[in-house]
């Protein structure tokens, strides 16, 4: 009986040393025309998978502006950065497969046949090649692709947040999340990965407005944006449409806009607001308005066409 016992115990000992190097699925590191889509991904990191698929990074190949820009990819200088085998190539190199994923998970886990990520391995054996480096915290990993950001972010010079603590939001969560393979129900705390700005925009409001009222024949005075702790211009990039649009309103006692004034931020204007930087606005209403009446400034994220904003910050001022 006990040499039964010590003899499964040895097979267990065996088949626990034997699955040290045992990988079981070796393919989903493959890269080149072997790399797997990333529907294979989903598989197991089912939230990731969706909060990426709906993240601007999954469109960054096929949305319109790029493909009207690059006169339907036709401009090849572009297209690396937009769909990368890897951002740890030396130099970037556009994908040989499926492009229209856009910034996917191998672009930005994929290094030399191995899926890199912040993580200990957890399992005694590998799912997939797998390895532990801490570059995913850090702001440089970002910096690959986003250039002039990080080159904001090194020279605003104070002690700040990395791009991760702001973009990637905490949250709990066990590693993979589908059956069968969730095979530990610990949770750890993991980075979402939806890249939304507008999320980011409602979680806390970094911009900082006031409205200081200087004259009341006309209604007029200064408005006071301070760029307190995003360690970025606003709006920030190189490429693609950013403005940043301030709005101001005139208010009558019943709350009903009188008049109203329009201040544009952009980096080709050279009026994005700098790290640490505060700018004051002076405005005049050429209405006249008995008291009491009120100034609404709005700071909104402005698309191309005005159809669509986003509001970053506001504050109203009742005089
Ligand atoms: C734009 C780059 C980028 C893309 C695209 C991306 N990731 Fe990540 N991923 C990161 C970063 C950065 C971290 C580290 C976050 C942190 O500090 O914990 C991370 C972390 C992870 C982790 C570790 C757990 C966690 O949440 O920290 C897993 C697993 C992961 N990613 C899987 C994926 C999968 C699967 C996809 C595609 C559906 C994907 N990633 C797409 C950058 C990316
Ligand atoms: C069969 C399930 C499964 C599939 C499919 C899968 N993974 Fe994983 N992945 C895991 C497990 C399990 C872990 C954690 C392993 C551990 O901790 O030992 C993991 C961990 C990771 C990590 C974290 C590495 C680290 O050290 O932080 C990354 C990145 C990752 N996977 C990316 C991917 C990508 C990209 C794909 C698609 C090409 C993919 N995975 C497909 C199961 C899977
Ligand atoms: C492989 C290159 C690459 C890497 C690495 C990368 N990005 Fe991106 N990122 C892009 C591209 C390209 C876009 C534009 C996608 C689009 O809008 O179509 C983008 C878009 C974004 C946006 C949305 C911008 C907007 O105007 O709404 C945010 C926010 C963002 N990235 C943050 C990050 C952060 C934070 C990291 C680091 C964890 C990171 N990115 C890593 C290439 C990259
Ligand atoms: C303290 C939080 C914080 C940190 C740290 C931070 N950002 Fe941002 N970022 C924001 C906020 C808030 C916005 C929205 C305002 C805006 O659109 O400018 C934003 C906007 C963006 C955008 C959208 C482009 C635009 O229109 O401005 C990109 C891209 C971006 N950040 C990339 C980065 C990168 C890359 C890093 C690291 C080098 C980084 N951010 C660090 C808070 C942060
Ligand atoms: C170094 C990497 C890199 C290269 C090269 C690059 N891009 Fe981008 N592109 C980005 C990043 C990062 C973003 C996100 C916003 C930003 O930082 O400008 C972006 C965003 C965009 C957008 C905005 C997409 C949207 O949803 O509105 C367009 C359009 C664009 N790029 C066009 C181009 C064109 C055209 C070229 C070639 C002249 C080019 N890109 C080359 C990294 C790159």
């Amino acid at each position: 009986m006990k040499m039964v016992r010590n003899s499964i115990g040895l097979g267990f000992i065996l088949v626990l040393v034997g699955a040290c190097n045992y990988t079981m699925h070796p393919e989903l590191a493959g890269s080149g025309v072997a790399m797997p889509p990333s529907d294979r991904c989903q598989e197991c990191h089912t939230v990731i998978f969706e909060e990426w698929r709906n993240s601007p990074h999954s469109k960054a190949y096929t949305n319109e502006p790029f493909k009207g820009i690059t006169a339907n990819y036709k401009v090849t200088a572009c297209l690396p950065c937009h769909a990368p085998e890897s951002v740890f190539d030396g130099e970037k190199k556009l994908r040989k497969t499926r492009h229209e994923e856009g910034v996917n998970c191998q672009s930005c886990h994929l290094v030399e046949g191995v899926l890199q990520g912040p993580v200990e391995q957890h399992l005694p054996f590998n799912i997939h090649p797998i390895k532990q480096v801490d570059t995913y915290r850090k702001s440089e990993f970002c910096g690959k692709c986003h250039s002039r950001t990080f080159a904001e972010y090194e020279q605003s010079g104070r002690t700040k947040k990395t791009c991760q603590e702001c973009h990637m939001p905490k949250v709990r969560r066990t590693i993979i999340d589908n059956k069968p393979w969730v095979w530990s129900k610990d949770e750890y705390d993991f980075r979402r990965h939806s890249f939304n700005v507008m999320d980011l925009a409602e979680i806390g409001s970094k911009i900082e407005l006031a409205v200081v009222l200087a004259g009341q024949h006309p209604p007029g005075g200064q408005i006071i944006i301070e760029n307190r702790e995003i360690p970025h211009n606003i709006p920030t990039g190189t490429y693609g449409y950013h403005e940043i649009r301030l709005n101001l309103y005139l208010l009558d006692d019943l709350g009903e806009p009188k008049a109203q004034q329009s201040f544009s931020f952009t980096q080709e204007m050279k009026t994005a607001i700098k790290p640490g930087e505060k700018r004051v606005i002076p405005f005049v209403f050429s209405d006249q308005l008995a008291l009491p009446f009120a100034v609404k400034a709005v700071l909104i994220r402005a698309d191309m066409d005005q159809q669509e904003s986003h509001v970053i910050s506001q504050r109203l001022e009742v005089f």
